[in-house]
């Protein structure tokens, strides 16, 4: 476990172990070695900071050229009249020195002895010189600063759809303008060993391959067509033929000459994004690679059972990649909480160590308020990540991890900020052990920031600031959104999430998009939204921020050529200025963005702010031990049931069910409350459960959000989301029965749901919520709903006639009670009796799987039915009634999905969507069954038989 000094000491990555020692001044004059060293070291000593500082090594090792994986990092340095360094390679003595660098930093040295080394011998950072050109000063100035923070790979993706990088000798015609020679790339190599740095190419292959098609069509998968040079992003279909003889000779020669350029004993071949099975391609490059000496290593796509063990698989597709890998008998780079071009704030990073990341970590980013936008997005990921069942071997090992760095929205002049934003916690990942300290991470990666312009690495938002002085305010609270949301555009990101299929929307940027835009130039994350908010949460005064917040509106009329992109987010921070201030009421929430490609995530911080300081507690809305208070017969031992769609339940000393109306779903729910006092007090008050009075004697507790309440005696009863057959003839008979006695009970409610199974005006909102959205289930809804009639309210419905609303006696074949009566109102039976018919083939809503249509189930249901309810004369509508209901249900679910699921809860968003696919399934199997159900209606509502209407036995009294 590291040991901090009083001033906290600040190293990064946090060393294992770390003894304080006495103050020391440093001198301003150049270092020296004392006795033997190597050339490299002493190279890297007049690298140093001028400490004026007498160095000495003692190294076991004999040097290598290059670093080898399983070199060993560690070292130990000791502050006394001379810097005394031990290692047992070259490398952990130059590690040695970075640290140096580091703890010099501040002019003086407090520190007596460090004993270091690193958790995982892969510490990676991979960048994307393709999409757009790197330039080897910036590659080499990266290495100067990877150095400095302790990471030892740098994984050079090479070639892409859009560009070829690699000046080839064999195969010349290939490179693009901008390209790295083989001269170039070998002095890159020893620039990056000198500072103890791999260098792993990337050829990648077969996918990717635009660009080598536009030389050689031939080598084309689909066969010689002239290909076009790219500049657009997003996978491209074009791929290398996989089993022709010269595309193949080509692959081997190019991995060749990497071999030839590239010393380190790992070539990586892609293998990313392809639509094809490559598996004997894999198998051929992994061949020819272990031919030349190489270790293959892959994209997490190749994993297949016919991938030798030895591969190393890059997981990038979520922890799973990670699993499926080692589990199949892979070592394995982790890279997918570390993309850097989703430019998520440093803490997100954070939270991942390679091995001890899960699946939990990873679905608690969806908690993140300030990814809250993309949410969708993880979702449509997780889709879109699927690996094969893999045959187990011996597990593999987690190297360790590299950061990704697509570089669509990075150029050569981006390419600093848009790494060492973040990069440095991300390098604190790999290399130490031990707890995450958060707020530590941060400030020690404030402290470096004066070495990184040592370095030639600028703050991260200096460009835009200094442009743009007057509008600092407003700038340093900024954010780009997050994940691919910019990169796809808002239109595709909705297509992408909605789920809905159709084809992909225009993007707003390709290759040749100048990236000089505000929303280039702002840091990844606010770091001043970090100061206000702790600004916030230390209680001081917050006038400063907000005059900087109003003042900036005005200061942003001088730039009309920002309004238009700027203005909306302008316009919030104002807002939010008046709600820290008192004066505004506004939800801070609902201020933080997304206003185009802005986010203002200030907001969020006073929104949990508020949250925190404010007696009243928004959870405590849903905190039923506050409910309870009303009701003093209870203890308070609280389970939570049912976490239903509509309503909260929880399950109270084990004797009582207390429940939260949703306000989101019935508008008036104390009207709710008046209904079901009344029909406990009508004939038929027999069906139902009387809720318990709270001490006030009412029906029904409000606590001090306003939220409705009520209790219920839990009843020893059985509940059915899939009814038992022998259970459907008492459960028609219950609902019959029930609505039979409540006919005529119209006049005395108050309606509580607008719109309430209405057809049309949940097919209306349906329309207003896809805007201009197509996909199949879109289609599918279009090309039957000129099946259904409008309904028409003609007497009192329970409106919610679903099996698992009866509550059966434990052991006996009778319903003690129908429940949930939150929708008794003014409608036509025949919904009743439809979603009856509904909820008895598919069980619940949330039940996905629909049984299908039988008469033998249907049967008995209709005899139960109809002996209670009577006679009918238009049996056409109630046998038209399940298709209606499921149909209904299916424009309701698929409306909420397009609405962000705010009505029916979801555990995951895609949810709804599946439900209503299920529920659309349900109405086209009753729509064909409609002439078989009528005939069933006809002759069971033909033979009434008041005898078999339930006459109260069995209910509660
Ligand atoms: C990748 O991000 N396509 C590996």
């Amino acid at each position: 476990m590291a040991t901090r000094t009083q001033r906290n000491v600040a190293l990064l990555p946090r060393p294992r172990e770390l003894a304080p020692g006495p103050r020391r001044l440093l001198a301003r004059t150049a270092n020296r070695t004392v006795g033997r060293c190597s050339e490299r070291l002493r190279r890297a000593v007049e690298r140093l900071p001028p400490f004026g500082l007498a160095i000495r090594f003692e190294v076991e090792g004999s040097p290598n050229a290059t670093p080898l994986i399983d070199d060993c990092y560690d070292y130990r340095l000791a502050v006394g009249e001379v810097v005394a360094i031990r290692a047992s390679t070259e490398w952990g003595a130059l590690t040695a020195l970075a640290t140096l660098a580091q703890l010099g930093a501040g002019g003086e040295l407090d520190v007596a002895e460090v004993r270091d080394g690193p958790r995982y011998p892969w510490r990676g950072l991979m960048i994307d010189t393709v999409r757009h050109f790197i330039s080897l000063d910036t590659l080499k100035r990266t290495l100067d600063v990877m150095a400095f923070f302790k990471l030892n790979v740098l994984h050079l993706h090479l070639t892409d759809d859009q560009g070829f990088r690699f000046r080839s000798e064999s195969y010349p015609e290939l490179a693009s303008d901008d390209a790295y020679s083989a001269q170039d790339l070998r002095a890159l190599v020893a620039y990056a060993a000198d500072r103890a740095i791999r260098v792993v190419p990337e050829l990648d292959v077969p996918g990717h391959a635009t660009s080598w098609l536009v030389a050689h069509p031939e080598w084309g998968a689909d066969g010689g067509a002239v290909v076009a040079p790219s500049t657009r992003f997003g996978v491209h279909a074009a791929c290398l033929d996989t089993v022709d003889a010269e595309v193949l000779r080509a692959v081997d020669t190019l991995l060749g000459e990497f071999a030839q350029v590239f010393p380190d004993a790992f070539v990586h071949f892609g293998g990313d994004e392809v639509g094809r099975d490559c598996r004997a391609f894999h198998r051929h490059v992994f061949a020819t690679l272990k031919r030349l000496g190489k270790r293959a290593i892959g994209w997490d796509e190749c994993l297949d059972a016919q991938l030798p063990a030895e591969t190393v698989i890059q997981a990038w597709r979520g922890i799973a990649a990670r699993d499926a890998a080692i589990h199949a008998g892979h070592d394995c780079v982790v890279s997918s909480p570390y993309y850097l071009d989703l430019l998520y704030p440093a803490d997100v990073h954070y939270a991942f160590d390679p091995v001890d990341a899960t699946a939990t970590t990873e679905r608690a980013l969806a908690d993140h308020p300030g990814l809250a936008h993309v949410r969708e997005g993880f979702e449509w990921m997780r889709a879109f990540a699927k690996f094969p069942e893999l045959p187990p071997r011996a597990e593999g090992r987690v190297l360790g991890g590299e950061a990704c760095l697509w570089a669509e929205l990075v150029d050569d002049g981006l390419l600093d900020t848009r790494v060492w934003s973040r990069m440095p916690v991300i390098a604190e990942r790999l290399w130490s052990a031990g707890e995450a300290d958060v707020e530590d991470v941060y400030e020690r990666m404030a402290a470096t920031r004066g070495a990184l312009a040592d370095f030639g690495v600028l703050p991260e938002d200096r460009a835009v600031i200094d442009a743009y002085p007057d509008l600092v305010p407003l700038l340093e609270m900024l954010e780009p959104v997050k994940w691919y949301r910019r990169l796809l555009g808002s239109a595709e990101f909705k297509r992408r999430v909605s789920g809905l299929g159709g084809d992909d929307e225009p993007r707003p940027y390709d290759a040749t998009t100048p990236l000089d835009r505000i929303v280039d130039r702002i840091a990844p994350e606010s770091l001043a939204s970090r100061r206000a908010q702790a600004h916030l949460a230390a209680g001081a005064p917050m006038d400063p921020w907000l005059a900087g917040w109003r003042g900036q509106r005005a200061a942003l009329e001088r730039h009309p050529d920002l309004l238009r992109e700027l203005g909306d987010a302008s316009d919030a921070l104002v807002q939010l200025a008046n709600v820290v201030a008192g004066e505004s009421n506004a939800d801070p929430a609902a201020l933080a963005g997304p206003f185009g490609e802005y986010l203002l995530p200030v907001a969020d911080a006073v929104a949990r702010h508020r949250s925190k300081s404010s007696g009243s507690n928004p959870s405590a809305s849903t905190d039923p031990r506050a409910a309870l208070a009303a009701w003093p017969a209870t203890t308070g031992g609280i389970e939570s049931i049912h976490a239903g769609h509509i309503n909260d339940s929880y399950l109270v000393d084990e004797r009582f069910v207390l429940q939260r109306l949703n306000r989101s779903v019935f508008r008036n729910p104390e009207a709710l409350m008046r209904n079901l006092a009344k029909a406990l007090r009508h004939e038929g008050g027999k069906f139902l459960l009387a809720p318990i009075p709270t001490a006030d004697g009412a029906n029904f507790a409000t606590d001090v959000n306003g939220e409705v309440w009520r209790l219920f005696a839990h009843l020893r009863s059985r509940s059915f989301e899939k009814l038992p057959t022998e259970l459907l003839t008492t459960a028609g008979q219950a609902f019959g029965g029930f609505l039979a006695t409540f006919a005529d009970f119209a006049d005395e409610l108050e309606p509580v749901i607008e719109g309430f199974h209405d057809l049309e005006h949940y097919l209306a909102r349906l329309d207003a919520a896809r805007g201009g959205r197509d996909g199949p289930l879109m289609r599918d809804i279009d090309a039957i709903r000129s099946e259904f009639q409008p309904g028409k309210a003609t007497r009192v419905i329970h409106g919610d006639c679903k099996v698992n609303n009866l509550l059966f006696h434990p052991t006996r074949n009778a319903v003690l009670a129908v429940i949930d009566l939150d929708t008794l109102m003014l409608g036509d039976p025949a919904w009743d009796f439809g979603d009856l018919v509904r909820s008895a083939f598919a069980g619940s809503e949330e039940t996905e799987t629909a049984a299908p249509f039988s008469p033998a189930r249907f049967e008995p249901l209709c005899q139960g039915f109809f002996s209670a309810f009577g006679k009918i004369e238009d049996v056409a509508r109630y046998a038209a009634a399940p298709a209606y209901m499921s149909f209904m249900l299916a424009a309701r679910f698929l409306t909420d999905h397009l609405e962000n699921d705010v009505y029916f809860k979801v555990t995951r968003h895609g949810d709804n969507l599946a439900r209503a696919g299920s529920q659309l399934d349900l109405a086209k199997r009753f729509l064909a069954a409609e002439a078989d159900m009528a005939a069933i209606i006809e002759a069971c509502s033909m033979r009434p038989d008041d005898s078999r209407r339930p006459s109260g036995a069995g209910f509660p009294p």
